[in-house]
């Protein structure tokens, strides 16, 4: 429906509504409507110095928080720490007279090698569903408006402007769209950017079932969906289809008018897009513009999540933490402690307030008694320098413990280009043999937006702390975790693999000719790895802490049909406070694996000093329960048993219980194509196939028949009865068809 305020623009400037004007600005109307701003995102304000025709889209940006990149705060598992960088977010967006933040990015790592990988939060939907979630509330808690991105299956930048994904459609509901349709119902972001690739043949910018189909009239999105920058190849389909913004502007909006003009275009669905812009204007209208951020307090917020995010992936005879007021020689090696990587490259490039470095922050927190020394060990740009790893392994000789900072180039993780290896530089593992070989206690820090293979050199090292990017506080993060100012407490939200090749997109990615066929299915990442039980260097899930916890008294209690509340409780047991990320999963135990084995469906994150316990809690619907059934186009719950496990990781379930469900108890309605079975497991089906065929050879032959034959003949469509002489007629299938749609219509 028009509205009087789009009424009262003309065809022309309603088109001029739907592209921007500048690559961060939409169109403005005389002085009827401003132009709004938008700004990337997704882990800090990238706000060009300037802005219009002449300054490049990848031009410098002035200074604002650099937060962890997605990476490292979806491994937080913390909704309520996203919640806060969201928010900070937003207010340093509201100081730039930004009106949209171009995050957060949802999507799923389906392979490691994927470039962009730093800038997505999880594997599994669940996780970057809720996270995801977590940062639009925090972002528009303050009337920013949040822009969730790249709709949708944007899983690889090779070929990422032409390649179609193509993914079937079970896949795609269960794996690719959940975390975007958690995300709009339960955030209801103000916006949605689609992806730059094909899905299933259909450029997504142009593609009408997920803009308009699956995202507005299946789960109620009313916010304003834009273009990916570049992403439209025709103004008219695209607008059509349901994409109101294009960005950045590419002069044809003169397009727009003749398609109206020529009758090829619906004057409706331009008024519909402009309506949709002005109802952005609306919302972000309402939001309170700050003259400035507090820049000492958004750096700590950075600085506690790049904290909450490290993941410890090992720490052999507790190596970790080091006492910062014990007599010791600490050898700091690999300039990554002095040069930091901190984020990826590409358009969430940000530049920073300040920028920690861990050697600083070490040496800050270090009492008096504690002896540091740094050698660079390796260059940045990966080529082997011996003297430079001579002078490190002599320093680690000298050392009682050697904290050797590795990582990828900055080159290695970028948008616009797929890794084609998870392997770390051979300089720095050279160096770390090296250094292993003279110092029995090696503790390896990481530095990397997407995994890396720790298999081949993880006995070198006594601990490994997976550091991720840590945005502009990460050194210091890092000071608090290695002296134990507080404990590890990030999970892992991507499984790492043992080698490259166990990935279960590896025979297909990133495709051929335009096609990356999505052959692994919904097996990604642990539902590939745990349903086949195959081994891996760390399961999805894992991350340790200083201390330890235990897990008791699991309590299911049912509030509904299919509907149960799950509490565990969890107690810290070691001598240190930490936090512990209780993960509910649903395994359904199969002979013939139609799903995968488990699937996460919950977690918590619960603070503790030592010797506390907390109660974790958590909430299953049907949703939970469902599967995609491409039969019914729809969710469907089937009946049957299944298990609710709790544990510290996909592979660490320390508690588990059996629950059964009855099923939704839809029925589907039957055709001369349902088979014997269902006609038979269909109660109006069964009562009706006694009542006409129960006189005809038919029936007695299937009383007489054994029970394998009569297995097999539960799966022939009731039709196909009709040629073996058992005297049903397809007379008889379609008056039985008949009485059935009756009876189920009473
Ligand atoms: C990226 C988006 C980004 C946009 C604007 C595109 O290349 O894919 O994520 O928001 O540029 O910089």
């Amino acid at each position: 429906m028009t509205s009087d305020r789009v009424s009262a623009l003309s065809l022309a400037e309603q088109a001029s509504l739907t592209s921007g004007a500048t690559a961060w600005t939409t169109t403005p109307v005389r002085d009827a409507v401003r132009a709004l701003t938008l700004s990337d995102g997704p882990h800090g304000i990238r706000r060009p110095a300037g802005d219009g025709p002449g300054v490049s889209f990848l031009a410098a940006s002035l200074p604002a928080t650099c937060f962890p990149p997605a990476v490292t705060l979806g491994s937080t598992w913390d909704t309520g720490l996203a919640h806060r960088v969201g928010a900070a977010l937003a207010r340093e967006a509201s100081a730039f007279g930004v009106d949209v933040i171009l995050g957060p990015g949802v999507n799923i790592k389906r392979s490691p090698l994927c470039g962009r990988n730093f800038e997505y939060l999880s594997e599994d939907p669940h996780v970057s569903g809720r996270m995801g979630a977590a940062v639009v509330t925090g972002i528009q808690s303050l009337g920013i408006g949040a822009c969730v991105k790249h709709f949708a299956v944007n899983n690889q930048e090779t070929d990422r402007m032409r390649v179609s994904a193509d993914v079937d459609e079970r896949t795609l509901r269960e794996l690719y769209l959940p975390a975007f349709e958690h995300i709009v119902r339960e955030a209801r972001p103000y916006t949605v950017m689609c992806s730059y690739n094909r899905v299933n043949g259909v450029h997504a910018s142009r593609h009408r079932g997920l803009l308009t189909g699956v995202l507005r009239e299946e789960w109620g999105f009313d916010g304003l969906v834009m273009s990916d920058w570049g992403a439209v190849n025709d103004r008219v389909a695209a607008l059509a289809a349901g994409l109101d913004l294009e960005m950045p502007p590419t002069g044809t909006d003169q397009e727009i008018v003749t398609a109206v003009e020529e009758g090829r275009l619906a004057a409706s669905a331009v008024a519909t897009a402009a309506e949709r812009v002005l109802r952005l204007r609306d919302r972000v209208d309402r939001a309170e513009h700050l003259a400035a951020w507090d820049a000492d307090a958004h750096h700590e917020l950075a600085r506690e999540a790049a904290r909450s995010g490290a993941v410890l992936l090992k720490n052999d005879d507790g190596l970790l933490p080091l006492d910062p007021h014990s007599r010791q020689r600490i050898a700091v090696i690999g300039e990554f402690a002095r040069t930091p990587r901190y984020q990826g490259h590409g358009s969430s490039r940000v530049t920073p307030t300040r920028l920690d470095t861990a050697w600083d922050a070490l040496r800050a927190q270090a009492g008096p008694e504690v002896t540091l020394a740094f050698a660079p060990g390796f260059t940045l740009d990966g080529t082997p320098d011996a003297a430079m790893a001579a002078e490190a392994v002599a320093l680690a000789a000298e050392a009682d413990t050697a904290l050797l900072f590795l990582g990828l180039p900055d080159s290695a993780e970028t948008e616009g280009l797929d890794r084609t290896d998870l392997d770390l530089p051979a300089a720095q593992l050279a160096l770390l043999r090296h250094v292993a070989a003279v110092c029995p206690r090696v503790a390896v820090v990481l530095a990397n937006g997407s995994v890396v293979t720790v298999a081949d050199w993880q006995h070198d090292a006594t601990a490994v702390l997976e550091a991720w990017l840590g945005g502009q506080a990460g050194g210091s993060a890092l000071a608090d975790l290695l002296f134990g100012a507080h404990s590890p407490s990030g999970k892992l939200t991507e499984s790492i693999p043992l080698r490259l090749r166990d990935t279960p997109s590896h025979l297909h990615f990133p495709g051929q000719d335009g096609h990356s066929v999505y052959g692994e299915g919904r097996y990604v990442g642990y539902r590939h790895y745990d349903t086949l039980d195959l081994p891996v260097a760390y399961p999805f899930g894992h991350g340790l802490s200083y201390t330890t916890f235990r897990y008791d008294d699991l309590d299911v209690e049912q509030t509904g049909e299919n509907a149960w509340t799950v509490r565990a409780t969890v107690t810290n047991t070691g001598s240190r406070a930490g936090a512990e990320v209780v993960q509910l999963y649903l395994a359904f135990d199969e002979p013939r694996p139609t799903r995968p084995r488990h699937e996460l469906r919950g977690f918590a994150k619960l603070r503790l000093e030592p010797g506390r316990s907390d109660r974790a809690e958590f909430r299953l619907t049907g949703r939970d329960l469902a599967r995609w059934s491409t039969a019914r186009g729809g969710w469907r719950v089937d009946p049957g048993a299944f298990t609710v496990e709790v544990g510290a990781s996909s592979r660490d379930i320390r508690l588990r219980t059996p629950l059964w469900t009855p099923g939704d108890e839809i029925l589907d309605p039957l055709t001369e194509m349902s088979s014997l079975g269902e006609w038979l497991a269909h109660p109006t089906g069964a009562a009706l196939l006694t009542e006409h065929l129960a006189s005809l050879p038919f029936a007695t032959t299937l009383a007489d028949s054994d029970a394998r034959l009569l297995e097999a003949a539960a799966q022939v469509p009731l039709r196909k009865f009709t040629g073996f002489g058992l005297g049903v007629t397809p007379d008889h299938v379609r008056a039985l068809v008949a009485a059935a749609a009756e009876r189920e219509d009473r």
